[in-house]
């Protein structure tokens, strides 16, 4: 059934809700300007538990010995629908992704205390969307007040984020599936971006590449907004204006991963837009990618999560003091964090529904109190050097930036890396290699 991962997934969470009742939203549609919206994007946590994908719907899941999923949607609509498209309604809902229940969300506010009352635990995340706040805080108000008709508001109120944090730390088949997907697509996108370049293209023009290649195979967009950056712009970390013409004698970042069933992949490349790589753009290269393989040698089960940073950070050291940006030993510049105007975020984070996806990273506030790495476990590596021009980096390095950025699933045996777009030096030459 299409459905069965999510239910399964409900399941799990009414297991863990005791005599509680969780509430969960999805994303409101969010206007852009005027009357035109942003294209909609669900709730992650909705999404995860339901699979449903209209706006205006709320879960409800029960747990104890009475466990049961309840959806509030909107109802069907002749006149909607001629002008927004087909929705469900209460009844399909149900039946197509296996609900206990489903009733129209304009019954929400009426049912919402009868749903409350007599449980003794609220799951919900508060604190995150101050009109969930206030409604459910209106529910509890009006079950406390009705407390002579014998009426009990939860006595508890728990984090549910937090539990769905931990669930979706690690992926299950289906979600392995949607992310091996959404890597494919990426992957080809950022290939036909190396093939279609050539010096005095537009950044955007490399964006369009992507954006076209990510459409024609069905992934529903950009995860986030993808970066373009030519030259020095490489070196803005969060450059996303990709508005500049590409010089030949510059490399050429693109950070960019694509949106399927919600997961997102997340890729950066940087290639020589003339095809070739200079000996100085080649030789900060190999810097990178040998530290991205050394973290990624880092990644097992029983590992810590910051291990891979550290692994990449100490070849990241070492070739800064071959190429004269650092003196003194490796140890040393990881003491003392010379390396940090050369590289200064850290090489990862967790990847799912959100490009950086839910779950914690810490287990406390400890130097050592990391997450250990189990398998299913989905992450990305992401080091880089960025030698923004200045009289500490020799001239014939200025304004070289370089980030490799790949997906890696934390497997029994390992690692797994499940992006495959080129990444040597050989490979990418290859594949710009153009009459
Ligand atoms: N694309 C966002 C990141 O690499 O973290
Ligand atoms: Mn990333
Ligand atoms: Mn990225």
């Amino acid at each position: 059934m299409k459905h069965a991962p999510y239910s399964d997934r409900r399941r799990r969470v009414c297991e863990r809700l005791g005599d509680g009742v969780a509430i969960i939203p999805t994303a409101p549609e969010r206007l852009r300007n005027r009357d035109a919206h942003y294209p909609y994007r669900f709730d992650s946590y909705f999404w995860y538990l339901s699979g449903f994908p209209e706006p205006e719907a709320v879960l409800v899941l029960i747990g104890g010995s009475e466990a049961r999923s309840i959806l509030f949607c909107r109802e069907k609509s002749e006149e909607r629908e001629i002008w927004d498209g087909f929705r469900y309604g209460p009844t399909s809902a149900a039946q197509a992704f296996g609900f206990s229940e489903a009733w129209p969300i304009s019954e929400l506010a009426s049912r919402l205390p009868q749903l409350l009352a007599k449980r003794n635990t609220l799951w919900h995340s508060l604190g995150h969307d101050a009109e969930w706040d206030r409604r459910l805080g209106e529910a509890l108000a009006a079950l406390r007040a009705d407390n002579r008709n014998g009426q009990q508001a939860p006595g508890e109120i728990r984090d549910l984020h937090g539990l769905l944090d931990e669930m979706r730390l690690c992926k299950d088949s289906h979600e392995l599936d949607c992310m091996q997907r959404a890597a494919d697509i990426a992957a080809a996108g950022h290939a036909r971006a190396m093939r279609a370049c050539r010096p005095g293209m537009a950044e955007y023009e490399l964006e369009a590449e992507l954006s076209y290649e990510f459409r024609r195979r069905g992934a529903s967009g950009h995860a986030y907004t993808p970066i373009v950056a030519g030259g020095v712009n490489a070196c803005i970390l969060h450059y996303v204006a990709n508005d500049k013409l590409l010089s030949g004698h510059a490399l050429v970042l693109i950070d960019a991963g694509c949106e399927i069933e919600g997961y997102a992949s997340d890729i950066t490349r940087t290639f020589p837009v003339a095809g070739r790589f200079s000996a100085e753009q080649r030789a900060v290269y190999e810097i990178v990618l040998a530290a991205q393989a050394a973290a990624i040698a880092a990644i097992r089960p029983g590992a810590r999560f910051a291990d891979y940073h550290h692994a990449a950070v100490r070849v990241l050291c070492q070739g800064l003091i071959d190429l004269g940006l650092l003196t003194g030993t490796v140890d040393a510049a990881i003491e003392s964090e010379a390396y940090k105007p050369y590289y200064m975020h850290r090489t990862g984070h967790w990847l799912g529904l959100d490009v950086h996806d839910a779950g914690a990273y810490r287990t406390g506030s400890g130097d050592d109190d990391w997450v250990i790495l189990t398998p299913g476990m989905t992450l990305t590596v992401e080091p880089g050097l960025y030698l923004r021009p200045s009289d500490k980096v020799p001239e014939h390095l200025h304004g070289i930036g370089v980030r490799i950025e790949d997906d890696v699933l934390v497997t029994s045996a390992g690692s797994l890396v499940y992006t495959h777009a080129p990444r040597t030096v050989g490979e990418i030459e290859e594949v710009m290699h153009h009459e």
